[in-house]
């Protein structure tokens, strides 16, 4: 049975664009392979805290070491890195606020980057411990970017990702939302098409 992690980060919950695509990859991936286990964490209604220096700490501690806050951060943590551990597909709705990702999804970025656990640095360098993996990256913006230097998030998300050993990663973009309501339009209908297109090469694993 296939595992899918669904990651929402939209201020306008499951309204959100990017959720609403994020939405729609899920169903047609469910239509097409019924036996998926799926899971959203939506976090709007669920956030992460931002990292601070007690939880870093915290995560380099033993059980004992830990205060009650550091038990509790990284628990959240460890539970965090689990849900991604056991999926065999991420889909993340990534809209763009103020030139860059939501601080919500950076915050889950932060949790779910553990040395020793999602990654370790060798002599080689950094190797990412989260591999066989595929993400799909629901991008929605009120402007033009991808493609541009101005796109700020494409190059960061496929690098974190990397980072923790998800380098199999596709983005569908959905830009020009605050354009007038005929680019938003066109630029949801080509998001849906590029997702029924990516529904023709997905396979459950
Ligand atoms: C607080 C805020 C900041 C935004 N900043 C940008 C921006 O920097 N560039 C841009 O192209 N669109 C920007 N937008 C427009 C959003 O990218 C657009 O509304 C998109 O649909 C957001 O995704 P969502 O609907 O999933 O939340 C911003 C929207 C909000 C609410």
């Amino acid at each position: 049975m296939a595992q899918l992690l669904q990651i929402n980060s939209s201020l306008f919950g499951e309204n959100g664009q990017s959720s609403q695509l994020s939405r729609k990859f899920v169903e047609r991936f469910l239509q097409a392979n019924p036996d998926t286990h799926h899971t959203v964490r939506d976090l709007a209604d669920q956030p992460v805290p931002h990292l601070d220096a007690e939880i870093v700490m915290g995560f380099g501690l033993s059980d004992e070491q830990r205060n009650g806050r550091q038990i509790e951060m990284t628990a959240l943590s460890d539970q965090l890195i689990e849900g991604v551990k056991v999926a065999d597909i991420l889909v993340i709705g990534l809209p763009m606020y103020n030139f860059s990702l939501p601080s919500t999804l950076k915050s889950w970025f932060d949790f779910i980057a553990r040395a020793g656990v999602t990654f370790k640095y060798t002599e080689q360098g950094p190797v990412g411990l989260l591999q066989g993996k595929k993400a799909y990256i629901m991008a929605a913006r009120g402007g033009l970017y991808a493609g541009t230097e101005y796109d700020t998030q494409t190059a960061m998300v496929q690098h974190f990702l990397g980072f923790i050993g998800i380098t199999d990663v596709e983005f569908v973009y959905a830009e020009g939302l605050n354009m007038g309501n005929d680019t938003k339009e066109q630029a949801i209908n080509d998001a849906e098409l590029k997702i029924d297109s990516l529904m023709s090469v997905v396979r459950s694993p």
